[in-house]
């Protein structure tokens, strides 16, 4: 092993970077772990749904994995969905080891019900506040293990050296004081993206910026159409969008339009419980047809203190707005949750590029296909974050297989000043309104076109200039886009109204690799 391959530099704190981190230490290594923002804050922190394991005495690995196919409306990689399954069991024993405090009725641990399992099978700790909870246990491990953690440092780009691996530029958060770390393992788990839409539930640090970096350089993406929205988050006219989670519906809640009716029943055999793209798209749907600006949750069937053991941190959100879930139907309307696509990795998180790694919700390990599983993210994060620790201490030989479809994306699409005011809410628009829940080829165009127009007058004009956040968040939006147009059918969470069903034709992953061009330096 090269020196520097001893010392991962581990990029995001969620929980796929935390663990990764944790576990890299556990095997002998010393990686440094960077963030953007203060160690704790990251998507995980915000998940209340929990983390899928097959654990209950009805359940195994194999139903598990049974469902996440089902979820996925065949693209799922079957070999990536058996690791994930089978291994899930294994590290919610690390987890427990770590310290994360699980829920338990009567001593046993206990199980909610989420769309699309067949199963009860989702773990909770402190009901609603699972992913502080477990954000909480690792960010204190790490500190206890001494990792050496940068807070409010950026990772603004990336240059490969072949064998050596990356060097990664650095800066602080104001993005200045640029440095170059030594040439070794990169490893990327820098979350999602769903921040660059105008509906999102997600926090304001999720704007895809890892995936930018991982283009620039080279590294393949796939899946990149397929966003996952979800179905119910909080709506009121200028009240932020505040996630309900789905485990209410697996407690019994039911969704309702403004005239009280069911619009589930009769749409699909499990109603309120179907695939979160049945579920977004439904209510979608009757928001349009209604006119009415939401829908309504009903939990009022859910005993009181059930449901306010159960989800305390909903049920002191909805307080602040003066309603009581066991006796008010909650106002609610879908908004962007999850990116299922992202930087194209092995089973071992290996990118395309040496050196580069990724874990978490950055990669696209093919392990949700077209549609992921409710609380199979978190899960995400540690069966893979395990494997790329393992992977680095004893690297074994693999290549990954040519993506379906590939497409040459161009860019950048010019020059210009390197920043432009409200740009991220242009993006966020534009994303919402063209890319989102129902999108149609004029719509994807019309987004391209802008964002290119963007794009111009936000990349810098010398190209010994970093791109900042805002040039690769547009950057990012592009590369949905553009997959999202390439994608000429329906399936899963990515659907277009000009090509409403599914195609066996395109049971494939679209991937998306920058064009070269002459004379590129960034
Ligand atoms: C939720 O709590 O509804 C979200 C869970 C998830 O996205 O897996």
């Amino acid at each position: 092993m090269h020196d520097h391959a001893g010392r991962p530099l581990v990029v995001g704190t969620g929980i796929a970077g935390l663990y990764v981190a944790l576990r890299c230490r556990e095997l002998g290594l010393r990686p440094t772990l960077i963030t953007k923002s203060r160690l704790e804050e990251s998507n995980t922190r915000y998940a209340q749904g929990g983390i899928a394991s097959a654990v209950g005495p009805d359940d195994s690995p194999t139903l598990h994995l049974a469902d996440t196919l089902r979820a996925g409306a065949g693209l799922v990689d079957r070999a990536a969905a058996k690791a994930l399954t089978y291994e899930a069991p294994a590290r919610i024993a690390d987890l427990v080891r770590y310290g994360v405090p699980f829920d338990t009725i009567e001593g046993q641990v206990s199980l909610g019900r989420e769309a699309a399992h067949s199963r009860s099978r989702i773990l909770h700790a402190g009901g609603d506040a699972t992913g502080a909870s477990i954000e909480e246990t690792l960010k204190r491990r790490v500190l206890d293990a001494g990792i050496e953690v940068r807070e409010r440092t950026v990772l603004r780009g990336l240059r490969s050296t072949g064998r050596e691996g990356m060097v990664a530029l650095i800066s602080n958060d104001r993005g200045r004081n640029v440095e170059e770390t030594e040439a070794g393992p990169v490893v990327l788990a820098t979350g999602g993206a769903a921040s660059l839409y105008r509906q999102s539930t997600n926090p304001s640090v999720a704007t895809g910026e890892g995936l930018a970096i991982a283009f620039r350089v080279g590294a393949l993406l796939t899946d990149m159409e397929f966003i996952q929205f979800h179905p119910t988050v909080f709506w009121r006219e200028g009240a932020p969008r505040y996630l309900i989670t789905e485990a209410i519906r697996g407690e019994g809640a039911v969704l309702r339009n403004e005239a009280g009716e069911r619009f589930l029943v009769g749409h699909h055999r499990d109603a309120e419980l179907a695939p979160r793209d049945i579920v977004s798209r439904a209510v979608d749907r009757e928001i349009h047809r209604s006119g009415h600006p939401c829908v309504y949750l009903d939990a009022t069937a859910i005993p009181r203190d059930r449901i306010f053991a159960r989800f305390p941190s909903v049920c002191r959100f909805l307080a602040t707005y003066g309603l009581d879930p066991s006796r008010d139907w909650i106002p609610v309307t879908p908004a962007a949750h999850y990116m299922i696509g992202g930087v194209t990795t092995d089973l071992e998180g290996r990118t395309s590029l040496p050196g580069l790694y990724a874990c978490g919700e950055v990669a696209s390990t093919g392990v949700h296909g077209a549609n992921r599983l409710a609380s199979n993210s978190l899960l995400e994060g540690l069966v893979f974050g395990e494997r790329v620790a393992r992977e680095l201490v004893n690297p074994v030989a693999s290549s990954l297989p040519p993506p379906g479809r590939l497409v040459r994306f161009d860019w950048p699409p010019g020059a210009g000043r390197g920043d432009l005011p409200r740009a991220f809410d242009r993006v966020r628009d534009l994303l919402w309104d063209n890319v989102g829940i129902v999108r149609t080829g004029a719509g994807l165009r019309t987004a391209l076109e802008e964002l290119a127009e963007l794009g111009r007058s936000t990349e810098p004009s010398r190209a010994s200039e970093l791109p900042g956040p805002v040039a690769n968040a547009i950057l990012t939006a592009s590369l949905v886009s553009r997959a999202a147009l390439t994608r000429t059918e329906s399936r899963g969470a990515h659907y277009r109204s000009d090509f409403p069903l599914r195609r066996p034709t395109w049971r494939l992953h679209v991937g998306i690799l920058r064009k070269p061009s002459a004379g590129r330096r960034r």
